[in-house]
């Protein structure tokens, strides 16, 4: 049983300015709930009892979404509005979360390093904290942890992507094994269509044997001084089985603008409250963009 999930949270959000000068991207909401509470439900689902999420300076937000706070539920219970303290009370018991800091931004390899003493001697699931997955089956890091213990290995996401946007993701050279499971020979990142041996992107969620710390610590920085969790896994596919699981679901990256915006509206037509009002007025929309 994988217990632990580490979430990587503490980076610059660049791509979502000007917004994220003072709010961290995992604090962005589709419709009323910030990202990082859609990653820490998902683990939580997924039958995850301990979270460490890792941030850095100016993300206070999220460890205070995180914070019972008992005059605001004292309020709500005064006003009539038990609903919606039950709601908050919900997110307070969610799961034991623990929080990191990382130091210096080095980069996805080095967050998920802040996490070896939390993590210890077992697998770990990795969320990052600006992606949510949605799934009609069952929550997409409880899919990867399955084929985790299936195969005692550590076990990446993947996405098809369209083959000629492999150039923007991490891709990986692998062979089926089974439905939705490849086992993984390499990882290329970025790879031009012509010279992607896979449209397989790797996809936000991991479940890491505890063997990626030692790949970790010797990986050398690359590109802006960053440490590559990629670089680390294709130094261990080397020499330790890993694999990948074609996950049944989707999933939206919110640090990316125009992910953002089609997810919010995805996301409001799953509320029955929304649903209605949202529709009619998609399809006036859809009728005035035609004119
Ligand atoms: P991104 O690759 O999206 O990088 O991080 P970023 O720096 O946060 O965002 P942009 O590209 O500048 O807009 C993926 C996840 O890894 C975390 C981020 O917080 C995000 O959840 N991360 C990234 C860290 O925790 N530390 C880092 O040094 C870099």
């Amino acid at each position: 049983m994988i217990r632990k999930a580490v979430i990587p949270a503490a980076g610059f959000g660049t791509r979502f300015l000007p917004f994220t000068k003072s709010v961290p991207k995992e604090m962005i909401p589709l419709v009323d709930k910030p990202v990082i509470q859609y990653v820490v439900e998902e683990a939580v689902a997924a039958g995850i009892t301990d979270i460490l999420i890792v941030v850095s300076s100016g993300k206070m937000a999220i460890q205070e979404h995180f914070n019972p706070d008992p005059g605001l539920l004292a309020r709500l219970e005064d006003n009539g509005r038990s609903a919606l303290a039950d709601e908050l009370r919900a997110i307070d018991r969610m799961a034991r979360l623990h929080f990191v800091y990382q130091q210096e931004l080095k980069g996805l390899g080095d967050a998920v390093l802040q996490a070896r003493g939390f993590v210890g001697d077992e697998p770990f699931a990795v969320l990052l904290g600006d992606t949510v997955t949605t799934s009609e089956v069952s929550p997409v890091i409880g899919q990867l942890c399955a084929v985790s213990r299936q195969k005692g290995a550590s076990v990446v996401a993947l996405e098809e992507v369209p083959w000629e946007k492999t150039s923007r993701y991490g891709v990986i050279d692998g062979t089926a094994v089974a439905e939705s499971v490849y086992k993984v020979k390499t990882f290329i990142e970025k790879p031009s269509p012509d010279e992607a041996p896979s449209n397989l992107a790797i996809a936000a969620r991991y479940v890491f044997t505890p063997e990626i710390f030692g790949f970790l610590e010797n990986t050398i920085p690359g590109k802006g001084g960053e440490i590559q969790l990629t670089d680390a896994m294709r130094e261990m596919v080397r020499t330790i089985p890993m694999y990948g699981c074609r996950f049944d679901g989707r999933r939206h990256d919110i640090g990316d603008k125009l992910e953002f915006i089609k997810a919010t509206v995805e996301f409001s037509l799953k509320r029955p409250e929304f649903r209605d009002n949202v529709g009619v007025w998609l399809k006036d929309l859809s009728t005035r963009l035609e004119d």
